[in-house]
């Protein structure tokens, strides 16, 4: 069967403010929609994207995962751009450091950070929630985590976007960002143990090559993905929950009332609003999903966004419920590549959530406002206002 085809532009500004509707419409025209626009074969529904994911021998990463020539050549080296059993390897010198027992230290911090932050917040009727809270907050996390100090930490919010917003096709967007990700690429391609703080995990990543444990140089490149993967998209995701709660009170309220609510409500974010909405493979040989030819070296979108809202897996996909607890949800991926850092990424949403829920009995929000941008999807204002504290 050859699919369905759509002119949509996935990325044209419209589309990316509010993805939803193109969302709905590419999925109830099939499972695999061809974008004639991108040229680009999309998949759409939750079960043929979680079966991509699961699929590296098909669906492979290894000519990169985004989409433009320039970022996949740039990503070779890294663990998002190989597949087993090259993948395995570097992916286990990336996790090492980002497993439960590396993080428990950090957890305690995490806690702490976020009650002072929220603490210092209750004060104040008034505050845009992107820059007192979901930018601030991941930026001190990933701070901390890989021990930076002086001019990374200054330079983290743009660098870390550009990042992301470069994994897009070659747009205007793409082309402005890729000199800030140069600047990344290039800090982290001379940072030496010494400019990070003793003792943290980024440290402990230098100490692991000294030793050999993992191979010469690759410190660098683990750091260069903790800063490029950490911090916009968990930035749109804290930003997602104020966003959220403002928008449904009922649903803040519920969580105040139960804090055991509290990973389920993060969950429910990160499905109703990926952070990541888009994602690609390229396929290895001729494929056949839901009954569509897709061929051989075909560039594949993975439309997380889309699967997550996909009603035969969530029934009344467009509610959002806190109770729902949707731990199966497509925005950390899956399989071999899926989210290396969502131990961290869990921890910075419940201690957010969870301050929130402790410190605030109520509030509402303004007028919101989304920037496009290629990859994620997050607010750029979020007024909280006539706040009243617990
Ligand atoms: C809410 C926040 C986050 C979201 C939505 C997110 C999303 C994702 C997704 C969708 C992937 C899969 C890529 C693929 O299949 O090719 C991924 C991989 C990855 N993430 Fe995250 N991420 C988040 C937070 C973080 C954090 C905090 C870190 C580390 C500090 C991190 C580090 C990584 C790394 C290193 C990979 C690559 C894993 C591999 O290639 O095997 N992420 N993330």
């Amino acid at each position: 069967m050859t699919p369905h085809q759509s002119g949509i532009d996935l990325w044209a500004a419209d589309v990316l403010v509010d993805p939803y509707p193109t969302y709905r419409a590419l999925r109830e025209l099939g499972d695999v929609v061809y974008l004639t626009h991108s040229k680009l074969y999309a998949l759409t529904g939750y079960d043929v994207i979680k079966d991509a994911l699961a699929d590296p021998t098909r669906f492979s990463s290894a000519q990169g995962i985004g989409f433009n020539d320039d970022v996949n050549q740039a990503l070779q080296g890294t663990s998002l751009a190989s597949d087993p059993p090259t993948h395995t390897q570097l992916r286990a010198a990336l996790s090492e450091n980002l497993t439960p027992r590396a993080l428990r230290g950090l957890g305690e911090q995490i806690k702490a950070n976020a009650q002072a932050l929220v603490a210092r917040l209750v004060k104040q009727p008034s505050f845009d929630a992107i820059d007192e809270i979901a930018r601030r907050f991941p930026i001190g996390v990933v701070a901390d985590l890989v021990g930076f100090q002086g001019e990374a930490r200054a330079n983290m919010l743009r660098w870390g976007q550009a990042a992301m917003e470069v994994i897009g096709p070659m747009n205007q967007r793409t082309a402005e960002n890729f000199p800030i990700a140069g600047e990344l690429y290039g800090y982290c391609s001379q940072i030496t143990q010494d400019a990070l703080t003793a003792g943290s995990v980024g440290w402990g990543v230098f100490e692991a090559e000294n030793k050999g444990v993992i191979p010469a140089g690759a410190a660098r490149h683990i750091i260069h993905q903790y800063l490029g993967a950490g911090l916009d998209t968990t930035l749109a995701a804290i930003g997602n929950t104020v966003a959220l709660f403002g928008r449904f009170p009922e649903a803040f309220a519920k969580v105040r009332a139960d804090l055991s609510l509290v990973p389920s409500a993060f969950n429910e974010v990160l499905r109703y609003y990926s952070p990541v909405h888009v994602w690609s493979r390229v396929t290895t040989q001729d494929v056949e999903v839901a009954g569509v030819k897709i061929p051989r070296g075909s560039r594949v979108a993975l439309m997380l966004g889309a699967g997550n809202r996909d009603p035969r897996h969530y029934p009344n996909p467009e509610v959002f419920d806190v109770t729902r607890n949707p731990i199966d949800h497509l925005s950390f991926g899956y399989g071999p590549h899926g989210c290396a850092g969502q131990g961290l990424a869990r921890m910075e949403g419940a201690a957010i959530i969870e301050a929130l829920a402790t410190q605030i009995k109520s509030f509402r929000i303004g007028e919101v406002a989304r920037v496009p941008s290629n990859v994620t999807v997050s607010f750029d204002t979020v007024p909280v206002l006539d706040l009243e504290a617990a």
